[in-house]
């Protein structure tokens, strides 16, 4: 008796522990959850600053909690989780987990403290650890990672790059400049870029149903160099477009980027071809993808608009593919595949709520006397979609595969 008390004790025991050891070796457990917290506070800033809750002009704070706060938490969540099973290496571990957790705590906090630079340079060392703990995993392996993740190395230089100009700006006397390049590196290199070159090569196998296994990076050495190639002018002609847009070619720039996004969602993304299982996810992910196109076209049409014109890349485009691929994440690792097969109810809403409050959020630009009215609804529409979406998601969060 006393015996099987104690085997049925350190059986609970040892599920306790590899329990509570997925939440760090797939850190996407805790990362999405903090970055859905992060971007709706700065979402709810907007409202508290029009409501006079708040004292000081929100939009530093703003712009930091949704870029790093809200994608950098998704973007580390994903690449954490997928890197390592992808590598055929060891996840992260506890330690690892917990100081990249810790560090992008304490970012979002002096952000809102209006600490910008402090915040800053906090989130560029958690970047730098996350670096450090995947090229060490990287390392260890024969074979080469996906030639697409050219782009997602990108991104994350993008983030470096552009924190890097954005100090060093505050200290020339006229780091104009630096300030507006340093800005769309960070704001939209950083997300753009991890978005084509995970996009290129997970969805066609993601969206379709199938699991990115470690074979799939065994293709022949040409034809993974070409791939690198192409993802690597991809990224390169769109981080020209950011230089010309610094240096005040808008219209130009605005052409490049949204041609060279698009041709390579449509070359490398397969993005209207047929997917190999059922197709709800994919039709979720090429709404994002179309809307973040048109975002980055718009400024084509609406030069003098640029912040109304990133608000439908950000909205319409970025935060709709973020819910949709995290979709796809929590579902295939809490073992409910057969949910693929099925139009999920709560993410059709998530997205439709997205749509309204991108055009609330853009509309507010183009009618200035109720611009802060349209502010407002726009963010309490926002946070609509994520309540929706977190309320059906979380409890899976702690599901298991097995
Ligand atoms: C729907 C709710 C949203 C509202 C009401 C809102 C509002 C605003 C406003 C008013 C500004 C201009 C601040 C200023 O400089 O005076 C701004 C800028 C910005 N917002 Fe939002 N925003 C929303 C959603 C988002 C989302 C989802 C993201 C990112 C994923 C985002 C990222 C940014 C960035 C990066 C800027 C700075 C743009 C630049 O000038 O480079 N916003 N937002």
């Amino acid at each position: 008796m006393t015996s099987n008390s104690s085997t049925t004790d350190s059986c609970a025991e040892v599920d306790a522990r590899k329990h509570s050891s997925i939440y760090f070796g797939e850190p996407f457990r805790i990362f999405f959850p903090l970055g859905l917290f992060l971007g709706s506070i700065g979402v709810a800033l907007w409202p508290l600053f029009v409501w006079h809750a708040i004292e000081f002009y929100p939009a530093q704070a703003h712009v930091r909690l949704m870029i790093e706060g809200l994608m950098g938490s998704f973007i580390i969540g994903f690449l954490g989780t997928a890197g390592p099973r992808l590598l055929d290496a060891p996840a992260l571990i506890a330690a690892e987990t917990s100081l990249l957790f810790v560090l992008q705590i304490a970012s979002a906090l002096l952000h809102l403290a209006q600490r910008q630079t402090a915040g800053d340079i906090v989130f560029l060392t958690m970047l730098l650890f996350f670096v450090g703990m995947m090229a060490k995993r990287a390392g260890a392996r024969a074979d080469l990672p996906p030639p697409q993740f050219v782009l997602v190395l990108f991104g994350l230089v993008n983030a470096l790059g552009g924190i890097f100009l954005l100090t060093a700006a505050k200290s020339f006397t006229n780091g104009s400049f630096s300030s507006r390049l340093g800005s769309l590196m960070l704001n939209e290199g950083f997300v753009l870029f991890p978005i084509l070159g995970v996009g290129a090569f997970f969805f066609p196998k993601l969206l379709g149903g199938a699991k990115p296994e470690p074979t799939d990076l065994r293709i022949a050495r040409t034809l993974w160099v070409t791939r690198a190639v192409i993802a690597a002018l991809t990224g390169a002609v769109i981080w020209t477009s950011f230089v010309l847009e610094a240096l005040g070619w808008i219209r130009t720039a605005a052409f490049m980027r949204g041609l060279t996004t698009l041709a390579y969602f449509l070359g490398q993304g397969h993005l209207f071809e047929k997917p190999s299982g059922p197709p709800f996810l994919a039709h979720c992910f090429r709404v994002g993808a179309l809307l973040l196109v048109a975002g980055l076209f718009l400024p084509v049409a609406l030069p003098g608009y640029p912040v109304a014109s990133l608000h439908m890349t950000f909205i319409g485009g970025f935060s709709v593919i973020l819910f949709t691929v995290s979709t796809r994440v929590i579902i295939g690792h809490a073992g409910q595949s057969h949910l693929f097969q099925k139009r999920l109810r709560f993410l059709i809403a998530t997205l439709t709520l997205l749509i309204i409050a991108m055009i609330a959020r853009v509309g507010a630009d183009f009618i200035p006397p109720a611009r802060n009215a349209h502010l407002v609804y726009a963010a309490l529409i926002w946070l609509s979609a994520a309540i929706v979406w977190g309320v059906a998601l979380t409890p899976k969060l702690s599901l298991t595969e097995d």
